[in-house]
């Protein structure tokens, strides 16, 4: 595998951060960030701890920064807090509801708290809760809702002022396979839909490729990989990917034992592309070994290649991104 390069090519960002630095403490949760985000989805992704949360609370004027500072839509996010929070949606990694309230007056209720009048909060309040798929549930209280309801009620929160930017932490955490779908969707369509922009950070490689076509990789409260995951991919060595029905391991050996650097996982294996010789070396080795190879084919490398190698850059020791949970920060 190659090397991976990020860097700032957005043309017109509408965040700016530089030398964003914050502190718990003595504890240095954000080491030095500088990051340019334009328009469309970007994903935050990071192990445990790597200051994700922590990122998304400074730029939205919500904890005091300790150095550096930035802009979004033009706004100081050092001192203009209030004015940055009017525009931009931020649904929390927490739950922040209240369960006596219904949908609606929950969702109103944000409206105001944003500082729109009671009529308008009322009417969008109705309008974001159809859009997230409550329109049937929104006098429910919120007490009677499933985690996905009380997900989509956050995200309802999160839009009721037609925010230009929606800042979601862990959108899909806790959500079963078909309100997940069902989030993942909404974001999407929030970004294609109203030409917004969705930030959000997640633990499942799945879901951000999903929503997101740029990515920003934390680790120990630094950037270490930034950029369009389309991109990130064609930085990658290119890989042949075979599945070997009998003899597959004879065949990993004799691949191995001719030089061809292998990835396997039961009868699938992707095997180096080093040029024509690599599929040569696969018939041949099929052939000598009598096994079977059905499917030959160039593997597309996805978000999740690209986190373990950026875990292996950094010497951690990631088998998947399901390990990122496990992963320290530091
Ligand atoms: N209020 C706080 N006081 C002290 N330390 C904090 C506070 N909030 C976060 N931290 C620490 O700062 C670091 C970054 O935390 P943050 O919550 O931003 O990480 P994260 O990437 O969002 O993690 P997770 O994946 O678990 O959500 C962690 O080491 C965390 O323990
Ligand atoms: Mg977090």
């Amino acid at each position: 595998m190659g090397q991976l390069e990020g860097g700032f090519d957005i043309a017109n960002p509408i965040i700016q951060i530089r030398g964003l630095r914050k502190l718990y403490g003595p504890h240095v949760a954000l080491d030095g960030v500088d990051l340019d985000i334009g328009t469309g989805g970007v994903g935050i992704l990071g192990p445990n701890g790597s200051g994700k949360s922590t990122l998304f609370k400074c730029i939205l004027g919500l904890i005091r920064i300790t150095e550096g500072g930035g802009e979004v839509l033009g706004k100081d996010i050092v001192t203009m807090g209030p004015d940055i929070r009017s525009k931009i949606g931020y649904m929390a990694e927490y739950d922040s509801l209240d369960p006596g309230l219904t949908a609606v007056d929950q969702v109103r209720y944000a409206g105001e708290l944003l500082g729109m009048r009671p009529d308008q909060a009322t009417q969008r309040a109705h309008e974001v809760l159809q859009y997230v798929g409550l329109q049937d549930q929104r006098y429910r209280k919120i007490e009677t809702f499933s985690t996905g309801m009380r997900q989509a009620t956050k995200l309802a929160c999160a839009i009721v002022h037609d925010p230009q930017i929606l800042f979601c932490d862990e959108p899909t955490n806790g959500l079963d396979a078909s309100a997940r779908q069902f989030m993942l969707d909404t974001l999407r369509r929030t970004i294609s839909d109203g030409g917004g922009t969705v930030i959000m950070t997640s633990h499942v490689m799945e879901d951000i490729q999903g929503v997101c076509d740029r990515v920003v990789m934390l680790s120990g409260g630094k950037v270490v990989v930034e950029g369009r995951i389309d991109e990130l991919a064609r930085q990658i060595t290119r890989e042949i990917e075979i599945s070997v029905w009998g003899g597959a391991t004879k065949m990993e050996q004799w691949l191995l034992q001719h030089g061809h650097k292998v990835r396997r996982m039961g009868r699938i294996m992707r095997i180096e592309h080093q040029g024509d010789q690599t599929i040569r070396a696969i018939l041949e080795g099929a052939s000598e070994t009598g096994a079977q190879v059905r499917v030959l084919r160039e593997y597309e490398p996805d978000l999740e290649d690209i986190f373990l190698l950026i875990m292996r850059k950094l010497g951690k020791s990631a088998k998947s991104s399901s390990d990122l949970k496990g992963v320290p920060g530091k």
